[in-house]
């Protein structure tokens, strides 16, 4: 059983998006899947969540696979594995998500359709050691740390032996930078300077706080897995929020993820603003558990 803090937060989470995503239309997800590579082509040099979600080869490694998404949200990410050829299994708190789904079987000839596990992640059954991969796309950051350890727990439990997790969050490795980011009012948030202001909007907001660092990420990994690798960026990219969101601005994006990796790592760590989290190798047995 979770803590009132953990149960208000999923509650948070579900009326949030529940608002956000009855306004989605399924027409400009049927256009990603239609033309699914040009899709990737230009998403994967460019917009962070989705750099960070194929890096390496992602991509071809989907076929066939058994995978299960966390926090499927809008239903993009399902999407675009179940067009690859991935048995896409996919889970969110929303119920607007198993609606996305519903409408995208009926309009798509999917290899796999994708199957819809609808609610809290904890209290589904599933068989264990039936998925080759778990994966949560800006997803982990929106749980409390104890409803992190649980999901955990259960992913170690319903992954192969041989199988995998990978995760792309926001980075904050830097508390300085951090502070000086809820600073700069954003539409739709108010400056943490306004308290008033700030804390009115923050008893809404379905971030809990928390710890997003990529050591935190690492040492959660390691309590599960035996390997964990973590990738930063977004160094020199996270200043194109400064720019008006014109045509360059998405170049400049491009220019600034390439250019950053010339930096030393140290900085691309400190400045990261986003990372994706890779673990490897899930720990079954007690033995195995680190504490
Ligand atoms: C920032 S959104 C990300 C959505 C999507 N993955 C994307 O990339 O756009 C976070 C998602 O996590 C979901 N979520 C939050 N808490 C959850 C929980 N306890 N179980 C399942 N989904 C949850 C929310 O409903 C939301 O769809």
């Amino acid at each position: 059983m979770l803590s009132p803090t953990s149960e208000n937060n999923t509650d948070k989470n579900r009326l949030h998006y529940d608002k956000r995503y009855a306004k989605i239309n399924i027409s400009k997800i049927l256009k990603i899947v239609e033309h699914v590579d040009e899709y990737l082509d230009d998403v994967t040099v460019v917009d962070t969540s989705w750099v960070c979600m194929y890096s390496g080869n992602f991509r071809e490694q989907l076929k066939g696979k058994k995978i299960l998404e966390l926090g499927c949200g809008n239903c993009y990410n399902v999407a675009v594995m179940a067009a690859l050829g991935a048995e896409v299994f996919a889970n969110d708190i929303s119920d607007k998500s198993g609606d996305i789904i519903e409408a995208l079987n009926v309009s798509v000839n999917f290899k796999f359709p994708i199957k819809y596990l609808q609610g809290d992640f904890l209290k589904i059954e599933l068989m264990p050691n039936d998925f080759d991969l778990v994966v949560g796309k800006a997803f982990l950051h929106h749980l409390t740390h104890e409803q992190e350890h649980e999901f955990m727990k259960k992913i170690v439990a319903n992954l192969k032996p041989e199988g995998g997790a990978r995760f792309v969050e926001p980075a904050v490795n830097n508390l300085f930078l951090d502070k000086l980011r809820w600073m700069i009012s954003v539409p739709g948030r108010p400056s943490s300077m306004n308290i008033k202001k700030f804390k009115e909007w923050q008893a809404n907001d379905p971030h809990p706080i928390r710890n997003n660092s990529g050591k935190h990420y690492k040492a959660l990994g390691y309590s599960s897995f035996k390997e964990v690798t973590i990738h930063s960026i977004g160094s020199l990219e996270r200043f194109h929020r400064l720019f008006p969101k014109a045509k360059w601005n998405r170049k400049f994006r491009y220019r600034a993820l390439k250019l950053e990796q010339l930096l030393p790592k140290f900085i691309q760590f400190e400045l990261a603003r986003t990372q994706t989290i890779i673990y490897e190798f899930p720990r079954k047995s007690n033995s195995e558990i680190s504490k």
